[in-house]
C-alpha cells in the first residue's frame, strides 16, 4: 500500500495556533486549464506564541510560482517545503506574506479544491481541500475576513461569484471582465466558495424577522430554470423555521445556492454561497419523487442552519466535527417533524440510525462521536458524527427539557459567536442552563459502541406497584476495550388491558402517564406506584429516546398488545418490528414460526381496519425490517438467506390480507397531483407501499395494477413506486416498463440515475453482466460521483444474490470498479467501500472471499482515503 502507516493526527496534541491571520486579499485569474491565484495574507504573531514560533502554511499540488515577506523573498532557510506545504521561520511579529501559485482545475478528479463540473468552475474546501487552491493555515481555528476577486472570460463565464457581498464589477479587456466580493464574517478557510459560470439565476426574496431585506439566488444551467420552485420554498420555510423555533436569524444581504453536476457530496454550507449536488436542488413532481422533495427540503434547511451552527460559531478543529454536524443535524430532523413529515419522521430516522449508525459502532470502522484520532478527515463524516451526533444533542434536550434547553442554546450562539469551539463547551453551556450535572453524559461523545440495556419488570399488586430494573453494557469496540456506563434517558408509559395509558407516579413525583427514567449506573432500579391495575404492556423508549438497543424481554402478547394500541409511533411500529424480526430469525433457523406469523397476520389486520391511522404511519407500519437490521440481528449471517427468509415472511404474514390490501389502497387517480402536501405524500406512500407488497406476495392482478400505474403516472412517485414494485419480479413486465423509462429519460441524468439504481439494485437475471452493461452505458461517467453512486451503490445495498455471489465474483468485480474510482475520486471510492468492511459478518465461506478481495486491494496503490478505510476494516 501507497501509505502503509499514514501518520495519525491525534486530539491530544491539539496546539492553538501561533499566528492570527488579519485578512485575506485573494486575486483568481480563473482558467479552467490554469488558474493563477495570489494571494495577500496580513498575520500577527499571536499573544502567547513563542517568539520563534514557525507560521505553518498548509498546500498541496500547488506550483509556487511566488512567495514573498513583506513585498521581498524570504531569505534562503526561512521557507521549508515539506509533505505538508511550507513552514516560515524567522517571521517579525507581524508581516504581509504573498503567495502565487498556479493550479489546474481541469484536471482535477478529486472534485476538492477548484475543479469544473459542466463548464463551471466551482470549489468544495471542506475539510480540506483550500490547500489545493493556496498556501494558507488551512484549520478551522484560523479565522479572517476575505476580500476576493475573480477574473475570467466574460463569454464563457458571465456569472462570478464568491461569499459575501458582491462590492465592485466591470469590463477589461480582451472580453475579461471581474467582479470583487468581501465577507464581513470572519470565516474559516473550509468555508470560502467561488463560483464562475454560464448559469442562470432564479431569484425571489426574504425579509427577516427584524426587516433585514434579503435576496435569495438559486443558480442554475439554463435548462434548468423550470425546476427550481421548490428549493426556494423550501428555503423560504427554512429561514422562517430557524426564527421561530431557535430564534436565529440571516445575516447578509444575499443568499446563493448553486446547484452543480459533479459534487462528492450533498451539498456545502460555504458562507453566504452554498454550492449543491443538483439533486438537492431540482425537482418537479414529473422529475422528482416525494422522497426526493423532502431531501431537497431536509438539505437546503441543513446548510441553511449551518449559518449559525457552523459558521457563526465553527470547530476548533475537525475532531469536533459533531458540533456543527450532530447540531445542524438534529436541526434540520426538527424542521422536517414540524413542517412536513411529522410524527413519521422520528420512525424515518430511528430506522435509519438501526440500519446505518449501529452497525458502523458494531464494525470495524466504529468511533466516538468526537473521535480523538485520525489517519484520514474525510472518512469521518460518518453516521455517527451525524445521526449518533444528532442523538446525543436530542437526548440532552430530553435530560434538561425544553426550556433550558433552549436557553443553553441561546447562551451557547451567544457566547461563542465568531469562535472555532469545541463539544465540550457546548455540553457546558447545556449544564450552566440547566443547572444539571452532565459529567456522565459527556462520555457519550468519548465512548464508541451502540449501549445494549436489558429491561426487566415486575408489578406488585399488593401495593399497585411496577418495579422496573435496568441494566447497561456497552460491547468493547476497536482500540476501546474497557466501556463505562452512561447516563441514558428512557422514555416509557404503560397501557391497561384496554390499550389506554395508566397514570402512575414515578419515584414519588406528581402523577403522569409519561416517564423519563434516567439509568446512569450499570444496573438501576425505579418504581412506579399508584397504579389501579396490572399493565398489559409497557411501551419502551417511546420517541426512541435514546439510541441503544433495548430488550425488555417481551412476549408475542405484549407486543401485539403495542402493535394495536400504543399511542406512540414510534413504539408502536418498533413493537411491530420486533415481531417481523422474531418471524425472520426464526425461519432462518428454518423453522417457520406460524403462530407468530397468524399473530402478525391479525395485528396487521387490525390497523388495515382501524381508520385512526394516518396514512403515512400505516404505509410505515407496512415495512419489514431491512435487510441490514436483518442482518444486525446475528453474529454471522448468509445475507442470501436473510434476503429470502425476509419474503418468506411478507408472504406468510400478508397473503391473508391480498385483498384487504387492494381495497384499503388509496386510488392512484386521485393522488397523483405532485402536491407537496402531507396528506398526498402519506396517501402516495401507502398506495405504492400496498403495490410493492402485492406484487411480492404474488396476488392476483398486482403485476397488472403496476404497469397500469407506471403508464398513467404523471408523477414520478409514482412511476417510480410502479417500477419498485416490479423490480424483482421475475414477469416479463419489468423489463418493458424499465426499458420505457430509459427511453423516455436518457436525456436527463438526474432521472437516469434512478434507472441506473433500479437495474443495478435488481436480483433478477444475471446481475454481474447487467452492472457491467450499465457501466457502458453511454449515460454513465466515472468521473461523476451520483452516477458511480446510483450503479454501484444499490448493487452492494440490495442486490444479495449477486453481490454475495458464493464464487466470490461480486466483490472482486466491486474491488476492481472502486481500485479504478479511487485513481479519479478518493473520497467516492472510500465512501463506496463501506459494504466491503462487513466481511466479518457474514458466513464463512463469504466472509473468506471478502476477506481476500480486501487484502488484495490492500496490495495495491490506492489514496490514503481508500487505504484507511481498509486497513481498518482488516486489522484485528
Ligand atoms: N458540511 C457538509 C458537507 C461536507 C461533507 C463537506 C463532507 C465536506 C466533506 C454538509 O453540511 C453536509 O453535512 N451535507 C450532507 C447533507 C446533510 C443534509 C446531512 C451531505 O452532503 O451528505
Ligand atoms: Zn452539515
Amino acid at each position: 500500500m501507497k501509505d502503509a502507516t499514514p501518520s495519525m493526527v491525534l486530539l491530544s496534541e491539539y496546539r492553538a495556533p501561533d499566528w492570527v491571520v488579519e485578512d485575506l486579499d485573494l486575486r483568481f485569474d480563473l482558467d479552467p486549464a490554469s488558474t493563477r491565484v495570489e494571494s495577500l495574507i496580513r498575520v500577527r504573531r499571536a499573544e502567547g506564541a513563542e517568539a520563534g514560533a514557525a507560521l505553518r502554511l498548509h498546500g498541496r499540488d500547488l506550483e509556487l510560482l511566488r512567495l514573498e515577506v513583506d513585498g521581498k523573498a524570504p531569505e534562503s532557510g526561512a521557507v521549508t517545503t515539506d509533505a505538508e506545504g511550507l513552514l516560515l521561520t524567522g517571521l517579525p511579529d507581524s508581516a504581509a506574506i504573498t503567495v502565487e501559485t498556479c493550479i489546474r482545475p481541469e484536471a482535477n478528479t478529486a472534485l476538492e479544491g477548484l475543479y469544473v463540473s459542466g463548464g463551471t468552475l466551482c470549489t468544495q474546501c471542506e475539510p480540506e481541500g483550500f490547500r489545493r487552491i493556496t498556501y494558507f493555515p488551512d484549520r478551522p481555528d484560523v479565522l479572517t475576513r476575505y476580500r476576493v476577486r475573480l477574473e475570467a472570460d466574460a463569454s464563457r463565464y458571465p456569472v462570478l461569484l464568491a461569499n459575501g457581498n458582491r462590492v465592485e464589477a466591470g469590463e477589461l479587456p480582451a472580453g475579461r471582465h471581474y467582479a470583487v466580493w468581501e465577507d464581513p464574517f470572519p470565516k474559516p478557510s473550509y468555508l470560502f466558495a467561488l463560483v464562475a459560470g454560464d448559469l442562470s439565476c432564479v431569484s425571489d426574496r426574504f425579509t427577516t424577522r427584524s426587516g433585514r431585506e434579503v435576496a435569495l439566488e438559486v443558480y442554475v444551467e439554463h435548462h434548468n430554470r423550470d425546476r427550481c420552485a421548490h428549493a426556494l420554498a423550501s428555503l423560504k420555510r427554512a429561514m422562517r423555521y430557524d426564527e421561530d423555533a431557535f430564534g436565529r436569524e440571516y445575516d447578509l444581504d444575499v443568499y446563493m445556492i448553486v446547484a452543480v453536476e459533479d459534487f462528492n457530496m450533498g451539498a456545502m454550507e460555504n458562507k453566504g454561497l452554498n454550492l449543491f449536488n443538483a439533486k438537492y436542488v431540482l425537482a418537479s413532481p414529473e422529475t422528482a419523487t416525494d422522497n426526493d422533495y423532502v431531501h431537497i427540503e431536509g438539505v437546503i434547511a441543513h446548510e441553511y442552519f449551518h449559518n449559525w451552527s457552523g459558521n457563526r460559531v465553527t470547530c476548533r478543529d475537525w475532531f469536533q466535527l459533531s458540533l456543527k454536524e450532530g447540531l445542524t443535524v438534529f436541526r434540520d430532523q426538527e424542521f422536517t417533524t414540524d413542517c412536513t413529515l411529522f410524527g413519521v419522521k422520528r420512525i424515518d430516522d430511528a430506522q435509519g440510525l438501526r440500519a446505518f449508525q449501529f452497525p458502523e459502532d458494531a464494525g470495524p470502522l466504529a468511533h466516538p462521536v468526537r473521535p480523538d484520532r485520525y489517519a484520514e478527515i474525510n472518512n469521518f463524516y460518518t453516521m455517527t458524527v451525524y445521526e449518533k451526533g444528532a442523538e446525543l444533542i436530542r437526548m440532552l434536550r430530553t435530560l434538561i427539557g425544553r426550556e433550558a434547553f433552549r436557553r443553553g442554546l441561546d447562551l451557547y450562539f451567544e457566547r461563542f459567536d465568531g469562535q472555532a469551539v469545541t463539544t465540550e463547551d457546548f455540553v457546558d453551556v447545556m449544564a450552566e442552563a440547566s443547572g444539571r450535572d452532565l459529567a456522565r453524559f459527556r462520555r457519550w461523545y468519548t465512548q464508541a459502541g451502540t449501549p445494549r440495556v436489558t429491561a426487566r419488570t415486575h408489578f406488585d399488586s399488593r401495593v399497585g406497584a411496577l418495579q422496573i430494573d435496568l441494566e447497561q453494557e456497552t460491547p468493547p469496540t476497536p482500540g476501546q476495550q474497557e466501556k463505562h456506563p452512561l447516563h441514558i434517558p428512557v422514555r416509557l408509559s404503560l397501557l391497561g388491558r384496554d390499550g389506554r395509558v395508566l397514570p402512575a407516579r414515578l419515584e414519588g413525583a406528581a402523577e403522569a402517564t409519561e416517564f423519563v427514567v434516567e439509568l446512569t449506573e450499570e444496573a438501576q432500579s425505579f418504581r412506579l406506584s399508584g397504579l389501579r391495575e396490572a399493565p398489559a404492556a409497557v411501551s419502551w423508549l417511546r420517541g426512541f429516546s435514546a439510541p441503544v438497543r433495548l430488550d425488555a424481554g417481551q412476549g408475542t402478547a405484549e407486543l401485539a398488545h403495542l402493535v394495536v394500541h400504543d399511542d406512540d409511533a414510534f413504539a408502536r411500529w418498533d413493537a411491530l418490528q420486533a415481531l417481523l424480526r422474531r418471524a425472520v430469525i426464526a425461519r432462518i433457523g428454518s423453522e417457520p414460526d406460524p403462530v407468530l406469523e397468524a399473530a402478525l397476520t391479525t395485528a396487521i389486520g387490525a390497523l388495515l381496519e382501524d381508520s385512526g391511522i394516518e396514512p403515512v404511519v400505516l404505509a410505515t407500519l407496512l415495512d419489514l425490517p431491512s435487510h441490514r437490521e436483518l442482518m444486525e440481528s446475528f453474529e454471522r449471517a448468509d445475507p442470501v438467506a436473510v434476503d429470502a427468509a425476509r419474503h418468506a415472511v411478507e408472504q406468510a404474514v400478508f397473503q391473508p390480507l391480498a385483498e384487504r390490501l387492494a381495497s384499503g389502497a388509496p386510488d392512484p387517480g386521485r393522488w397523483d397531483d405532485g402536491a407537496f402536501t402531507a396528506e398526498a405524500m402519506g396517501q402516495r406512500r401507502l398506495l405504492n407501499r400496498i403495490l410493492a407488497l402485492r406484487v411480492a406476495i404474488g396476488a392476483a392482478g398486482a403485476v397488472e395494477d403496476a404497469v397500469r400505474q407506471y403508464r398513467e403516472a404523471r408523477s414520478q412517485t409514482l412511476a417510480m413506486g410502479a417500477l419498485a414494485a416490479v423490480n424483482d419480479s421475475a414477469d416479463p413486465a419489468r423489463g418493458e416498463l424499465l426499458a420505457d423509462f430509459e427511453r423516455r429519460h436518457r436525456a436527463d441524468p438526474l432521472v437516469l440515475d434512478k434507472w441506473f439504481a433500479l437495474e443495478s439494485g435488481s436480483q433478477v437475471g444475471d446481475g454481474l453482466a447487467r452492472l457491467e452493461r450499465l457501466l457502458d452505458h453511454p449515460g454513465f461517467r466515472w468521473s461523476n460521483p451520483n452516477r458511480v453512486r446510483a450503479v454501484l451503490g444499490p448493487f452492494m445495498a440490495q442486490n444479495h444474490r449477486h453481490f454475495h455471489r458464493e464464487d466470490g465474483a461480486g466483490y472482486q468485480r466491486l474491488a476492481d470498479y472502486l481500485e479504478h474510482l479511487d485513481s479519479l475520486n478518493p473520497q467516492t471510492s472510500a465512501r463506496l467501500a463501506q459494504p466491503l468492511t462487513r466481511w466479518q459478518r457474514l458466513d464463512p465461506a463469504r466472509s473468506a472471499q471478502m476477506r481476500q478481495v480486501l487484502e488484495r486491494l490492500a496490495g495495491k496503490d490506492l489514496s490514503p482515503d481508500l487505504a484507511d478505510v481498509i486497513q481498518r476494516a482488516l486489522a484485528r
